[in-house]
């Protein structure tokens, strides 16, 4: 599982970084968080290819998904592209996903916070809705919890312990330190980081960044140059009953 792509110089070093990691890592299943991978933000539809052509099978988003019109079509149309689940039915797209590999199935949920972001659906109840769809269909279940919050997310954690194989964060852009795996065999870590520019503000040019903070005015947000990091996870987790086996922190 990889953290928000951001921009063009995030989605160049995910399409350098990433076969050469699935391949190290034998993975099965890969899930990229795609939501800033356009330019200026939000996700379009050549994003979207570019990050399935690197190598993603499901692509997750979050509060920038439905940052352009133009995108709602593809979201309608593509299987594996989600937008977190507890938008309801009225916004494009959907939250759920089966990705089957053949050999295994694996049920992919995106879900937003509510803490400090959308007053959307609870996003507890919307869990507990989307594991009952997919229990008959999946081996096993991967949440990507797109939140602000670090106690919303580790209190989400451990609601989902025991019930999919894992639970992992994004939107903070900045990587985590928490991978474990629970006492009821699930993966967690409250956020995969970014794949972006490490000399940035959540990948924003810093001095952007800044302006922004100290004026409280409209800054047009660019992304600054330089090299950047792929972070994100390594989930190994045992077909037979659904349980991780290890967690392991990427930042490449
Ligand atoms: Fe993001
Ligand atoms: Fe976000």
């Amino acid at each position: 599982m990889v953290g928000d792509v951001v921009s063009a110089i995030g989605t160049e070093k995910l399409i350098a970084a990433l076969p050469r990691l699935k391949k190290e890592y034998a993975a099965d299943v890969t899930v990229v968080n795609g939501e800033n991978a356009a330019v200026g933000n939000g996700i379009t539809r050549q994003a979207a290819e570019q990050i399935f052509a690197a190598g993603a099978d499901c692509i997750t988003g979050g509060n920038h998904t439905f940052r352009r019109r133009e995108f709602y079509d593809y979201l309608d149309e593509s299987e594996f592209c989600l937008r977190p689940e507890n938008y309801g039915d009225a916004a494009p797209g959907h939250g759920i996903c089966v990705v089957d590999k053949g050999h295994v199935r694996v049920g992919v949920v995106n879900l937003l916070g509510t803490v400090f972001m959308e007053p959307l659906e609870n996003p507890f109840d919307c869990m507990d809705r989307a594991l009952v769809r997919l229990q008959d269909e999946v081996h096993f279940t991967v949440v990507d919890f797109h939140a602000e919050a670090t106690a919303e997310k580790r209190a989400m954690g451990f609601y989902l312990d025991g019930k999919v194989a894992a639970i992992v964060g994004t939107h903070t852009h900045v990587q985590t330190a928490d991978a474990q795996i629970l006492p009821n065999g699930t993966a967690y870590m409250t956020d995969l980081g970014m794949t972006g520019p490490v000399q940035s503000v959540l990948g924003v040019e810093p001095s952007l960044a800044i302006e922004k903070m100290r004026t409280h005015l409209p800054v047009r947000f660019q992304n600054p140059s330089g090299d950047c990091l792929l972070q994100g996870v390594c989930i190994d987790v045992d077909k037979a009953n659904g349980k991780a086996v290890c967690i392991e922190r990427i930042s490449v």
